[in-house]
């Protein structure tokens, strides 16, 4: 029997002035987790650094890690960066790829492309701003890959992706083409493979879901909720320090889950509790309780555990 264990974190969002992250002192803090917990590996699922070029420190931070660390784009990840310097930058060997590791193939899915008229194209310097009910997409080779890397795979596999490939909230957010998606992990799994996890990050929320007895872990952003109405509740030297902070719920602590995994079908997902900064809630600051897919904020990550059959 294979067993893997690892550590899962997402929306760390390294933007110095504009949003209060303190990413630096965060991912230190997702080290020592990831040490103290002996994992194999650790995996950011995205919107890790606003622009690499301009903030370099976070990536020479990566340095001191004490695991591998793999990571999947996210949409600001190349916000203020080429995709090209965002993949060198972060040791992407492409935009999606996958890894064999003690025994599971994990699937890294890149779901930062918008389709218009002229056709489909990757997110770059916020070029998708516009195209909010046809952004998030896998394109066609894309989902070729997926299908040629479950069907292929001798290993459980598990999914690792920015956007969420099991909710669709209105207004967007969330994979246009989800339904294809599944639709390939179900003929894998009829097929006779095994996929057993999908984790995505993005939307800042903390949700588990069992479809098709695969585990859908929506993954909490380590550091802040973004919030649509601004709020003026933060102390006044935060707020002119951060030139989004009045968007911003802030976790106090960094969350991330420790998961781990056996081929015979064990789930095991350990989370993370924190508070909010200021104690400054979602609810306080006059936004809606919940998101466009009915999740609310919470400064936590849940712990579950599954036997899949
Ligand atoms: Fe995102």
């Amino acid at each position: 029997m294979a067993q893997v264990k690892f550590l899962v974190f997402a929306d760390l969002h390294h933007y110095p002035g504009v949003f209060c992250t303190d990413a630096r002192r965060r991912l230190k803090e997702l080290f020592a987790r990831a040490e103290k917990e002996k994992v194999d590996f650790a995996v950011s699922l995205g919107d890790f650094n606003h622009s690499v070029g301009t903030f370099p420190e976070l990536i020479e931070d990566l340095k001191e890690s004490p695991v591998p660390v793999y990571h999947v784009m996210g949409n600001h990840d190349t916000d203020g960066a080429a995709l090209d310097e965002v993949l060198k930058a972060y040791n992407m060997p492409a935009e999606y790829y996958y890894k064999d590791i003690c025994g599971f193939r994990f699937i890294m899915l890149d779901t930062n492309y918008y389709k218009h008229h002229g056709g489909i194209t990757h997110f770059q310097y916020r070029n998708y701003f516009d195209f909010p009910n046809s952004r998030e997409f896998l394109p066609d080779e894309e989902l070729e890959f997926l299908d040629n890397a479950l069907m292929s795979s001798p290993y459980p596999c598990v999914l690792f992706s920015h956007a969420s490939l099991e909710r669709r909230a209105k207004g967007g957010a969330g994979l246009v083409n989800q339904s294809v998606v599944r639709q390939l992990i179900r003929k894998a799994n009829d097929a006779g493979k095994k996929v057993m996890l999908s984790c995505n990050g993005h939307h800042h929320r903390d949700n588990i879901r069992i479809l098709d007895n695969v585990v859908y872990f929506d993954v909490n952003s380590a550091s802040f909720d973004w919030l649509n109405a601004p709020h003026s509740l933060f102390p006044e030297e935060l707020r002119n320090a951060y030139e989004l902070a009045d968007h911003q719920a802030i976790f106090t602590d960094a969350l991330s889950a420790v998961v781990t995994l056996d081929s015979d079908g064990l789930v095991k997902i350990e989370g993370s509790k924190s508070d909010f900064l200021h104690g400054i809630t979602r609810e306080m600051s006059g936004n809606q309780e919940c998101d466009g897919a009915g999740r609310p904020c919470v400064a936590e990550v849940q712990s579950a555990m599954f036997r899949l059959l």
